[in-house]
């Protein structure tokens, strides 16, 4: 692992966003794996603005997005389509056609998540996969558990989980208890890995994901065998360290 230290969320952001921006540049047809939250917002802000000043082409690239909630449509302001459509897609000249996020709607969700593992095989694999990382160690939403995830799943968010993410709805019990994730295998299988971590709050799950054992309880923690995973992160979410 390759660990870049940076000043703040901000500097964070720009380095990522740097580092997405060389990817795509050397190779037009990068397949990109994305993810949400409010750790990646600030890269792609700078990848729409340097797209705006004319430095990036995202035509040809397609994306794969890690997760989705069950049970919200891409009209849903909490749905993970709506966040990439408005943070990135709908800023760019990316190929909607080509920007793939699991359907949160699907009637079968095992059917889904066959659909989205056949998806990223088809594609040739992930070139370059995007995380972040929540309180407990999840990347995409891949739970603590007892076992390391294969392919795409079906996956019961945790309480930590649910409790987190009610900031952004307007109660608790809005936030839906069930998601589908690519798995564990999958983000593994990505040629390139790269983990961005900004905050104090982060500083602890950081620590362990770096230093603690690889262990399933902390499903970050298997990045340390990636064979080339970089991670960005700032100053306060390396603290503890
Ligand atoms: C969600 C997403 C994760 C993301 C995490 C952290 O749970 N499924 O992919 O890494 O949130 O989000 P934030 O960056 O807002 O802390």
């Amino acid at each position: 692992m390759k660990l870049i230290t940076t000043k703040d969320y901000d500097s964070m952001s720009k380095r990522a966003a740097t580092l997405i921006a060389s990817e795509l540049t050397i190779n037009p047809k990068l397949v990109l794996g994305l993810a949400t939250g409010s750790t990646v917002k600030g890269l792609y802000k700078y990848l729409v603005s340097w797209y705006k000043e004319g430095y990036l082409d995202f035509s040809n690239i397609e994306t794969v997005n890690l997760d989705e909630y069950l049970g919200l449509s891409p009209e849903h302001e909490q749905s993970y389509r709506y966040f990439m459509n408005h943070y990135l897609f709908d800023q760019t000249n990316i190929d909607k056609s080509k920007t793939h996020v699991p359907d949160g709607l699907a009637i079968n969700p095992m059917k889904e998540c066959f659909r989205y593992d056949k998806l990223i095989e088809n594609l040739g694999g992930i070139n370059l996969q995007l995380l972040g990382i929540g309180h407990n160690g999840h990347i995409g939403f891949n739970e603590p558990g007892d076992a390391f995830s294969k392919g795409t799943s079906l996956e019961n968010l945790s309480d930590l989980t649910i409790k987190k993410n009610s900031r952004f709805f307007t109660s608790i019990e809005e936030v839906p208890q069930r998601a589908l994730t690519m798995g564990i295998q999958s983000i593994m299988a990505a040629e390139k890995i790269l983990l961005c971590v900004s905050g104090p709050d982060k500083a602890p799950i950081l620590k362990e994901t770096l230093t603690g054992p690889i262990s399933p309880k902390v499903p970050a923690s298997i990045l340390q065998v990636h064979r080339n995973c970089t991670i960005i992160a700032d100053e306060a979410a390396l603290s503890k360290m």
